[in-house]
């Protein structure tokens, strides 16, 4: 028998639960180097790019607090750590990178929001199909703009 009246009115399983923190990880990363690429980006190429690093890297603190939020509610301590950041040199070698990262954004967010479907949480599985609409965007915008460099 499920006991209603204790935790949360949805219960997920523990793998899902690490999938968030897996997610959450990477927010922080992303937000703490798309900030410090914003920060240390320099020349007179690239105005557009430096503009976008840094909304993108607000958005990506948003995503990282709304998760956090959720995994809380499951009954999860969201994490501090964020993956390893990887800051660059050159503003190729930065939106390279950044590339990268909103495409396994984009790959690991399919996955739970394939994983909430299954477990019957609605709620996860909603608040990721919106992330992942707007990882899709950042992915655009990083590949669009790395044309030009
Ligand atoms: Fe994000
Ligand atoms: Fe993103």
């Amino acid at each position: 028998m499920v006991d209603k009246g204790k935790g949360p009115a949805t219960k997920v399983s523990a793998g899902l639960l690490d999938l968030l923190n897996q997610a959450i990880a990477r927010e922080l990363q992303v937000a703490i180097q798309y900030m410090w690429q914003h920060v240390q980006w320099s020349g007179v190429k690239g105005f557009a790019v430096h503009d976008e690093l840094k909304s993108i890297g607000i958005v990506e603190m948003k995503h990282a607090e709304a998760i956090a939020e959720r995994l809380f509610y499951l009954g999860g301590t969201p994490t501090t750590k964020p993956t390893p950041i990887f800051v660059g040199k050159t503003l190729k070698e930065m939106i390279e990178q950044d590339i990268k990262d909103e495409a396994n954004a984009v790959e690991l967010y399919k996955q739970i929001v394939e994983v909430a479907r299954k477990e019957g949480d609605e709620t996860t599985n909603r608040l990721f199909r919106e992330i992942l609409q707007q990882e899709e965007d950042h992915h655009d915008t990083f590949t669009t703009l790395s044309e030009d460099l």
